[in-house]
């Protein structure tokens, strides 16, 4: 099949190689001209593991190419996926423009039929206003079958998700839409759902909202844990091994950040709210999420009451490992409070460059992991890379000035971490 994916970000360049990987010739097309330029000589502007190498194998068998230009690209294909980004606005709602725009765009220049595919996360009632956006913006009157195709990939592991999907759910009107798609994914073994775009839409939020609620219950529960006395990995994992609950997304610490919960909770709650129909719960799973930062720092204050003056070596900046995201990063607020403490900080990450902003702020940024642990007076774990994990704590150990560590991700062993002389403290007892 010719596909057009409007909008290279993670989400369009993933989706991107991998139909070009399927066999299909797919043309990526972005307004941003950095992007094009960097993708068409074959270089992946983000950090994604593996996707860089395949990206270059599917652009030398020719099947995928990069464009700037909206009018041919338009014109040359009759099956278009938009993929451009939805920021939240400062009211929480979702930021439509990008996708008004492609839309507006794919009117100027449509030229006969075409089935759209909205595969950015979209409020509720978007699919529909898209097509509506298009026929307002366009002189051909030809049809537009439209269809939301919710994506449901991590970053870090975007190509194992885009590659292997839990299953595929198409929200559409148009049994020429969807039975394009169904062809399009007859590859993959995974179930696959056909909804109203309406559902297709909602199922997006309501599985990251979900995600979210998971995460935030067990870092209240967590709290918990400290006053009590109980690991709550071993809650997790109890908890976990009931099918019903399952394991996934009950890692305790310092909340979620990146572009997808912060903001998908934010507009699912507003959407709610402004139909009458509040979702409470979530309201207190953003609460949860906003405030465990500074429960973090409450942990790292009973041992030092004041900070002024302390070394601390800031391990991770990305929100997650393997990627160099660093959107609602949760180590940023984590600084923030240590600078208005006055404590002095050595960052450390795999791959993020700290901004000049966070430099003229005071903060060092340090690219090797051991020289930035070197006389300090308190570790602090904001992402869970695995580096982390395989660093040799007994030589940390005999770097730092005082052997102070605080894993706001739960990553290391704690009798481990205790056994070489770490006062050692996760979230959740320890
Ligand atoms: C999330 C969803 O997992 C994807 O299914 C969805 O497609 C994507 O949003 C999106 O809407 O585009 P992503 O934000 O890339 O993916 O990353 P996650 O792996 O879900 O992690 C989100 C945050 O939750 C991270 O900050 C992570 O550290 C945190 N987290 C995750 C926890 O604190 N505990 C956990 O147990 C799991």
């Amino acid at each position: 099949m010719k596909i057009l994916i409007i909008g290279m970000g993670y989400v369009g360049t993933t989706t991107g190689v991998v139909f070009a990987k399927q066999g299909h010739e797919v043309t990526g097309l972005d307004i941003d001209e950095s992007k094009i330029t960097s993708l068409r000589k074959g270089k992946l502007y983000f950090h994604e593991p593996g996707l860089q190498e395949m990206l270059l194998d599917q652009m030398k068998n020719g099947r995928l190419q990069f464009t700037s230009d909206p009018n041919s690209a338009i014109e040359n294909h009759d099956l278009l996926f938009i993929t451009v980004g939805t920021p939240s606005l400062n009211n929480g709602k979702a930021d439509l423009t990008y996708v008004k725009s492609a839309a507006e765009m794919i009117g100027r220049y449509k030229n006969n039929e075409k089935v759209v595919i909205v595969k950015s996360t979209v409020p509720i009632g978007t699919t529909d206003k898209v097509e509506q956006w298009i026929h307002q913006s366009a002189n051909d009157p030809s049809a537009i079958h439209a269809a939301m195709n919710p994506e449901f990939l991590r970053e870090g592991s975007a190509l194992y998700d885009a590659l292997h999907p839990s299953r595929i759910v198409i929200g559409s009107q148009s049994s020429a839409a969807v039975s394009e798609l169904k062809k399009l994914y007859s590859p993959f073994s995974c179930p696959l759902l056909v909804t109203s775009t309406k559902a297709a839409e909602m199922i997006k939020y309501a599985s990251n909202a979900f995600l979210a609620t998971k995460i935030s219950f067990i870092n209240e529960v967590a709290k918990l844990c400290d006053q009590v006395g109980v690991q709550v990995t071993d809650v997790a994992k109890g908890m976990g091994m009931d099918e019903r609950i399952g394991p996934a997304f009950l890692q305790a610490g310092l909340g979620y950040g990146g572009s997808c919960f912060p903001k998908d909770v934010k507009e699912f709650t507003e959407t709610a709210q402004s139909l009458g129909v509040p979702l409470t719960i979530l309201e207190d799973v953003e609460k949860v999420n906003q405030l465990q930062s500074h429960y973090f720092i409450n942990r790292v204050k009973e041992v030092y009451p004041s900070l002024k003056g302390k070394k601390v070596t800031v391990l991770g900046l990305s929100f997650k490992p393997h990627t160099d995201d660093i959107r609602e990063s949760v180590a940023y607020p984590v600084m923030d409070q240590l600078l208005k403490e006055e404590a002095s900080i050595i960052a450390h990450d795999p791959v993020v460059n700290l901004s000049t902003e966070w430099l003229k702020r005071g903060v060092t940024q340090c690219w090797d992991p051991y020289v930035a642990v070197k006389n300090s007076d308190l570790i602090i774990i904001t992402t869970n890379w695995p580096h982390y994990e395989k660093m040799n704590w007994a030589r940390v150990q005999d770097l730092v000035a005082h052997p102070y560590l605080f894993d706001g991700r739960n990553m290391l062993d704690a009798e481990e971490m205790k056994n070489l002389k770490f006062k050692y403290q996760g979230i959740g007892y320890s």
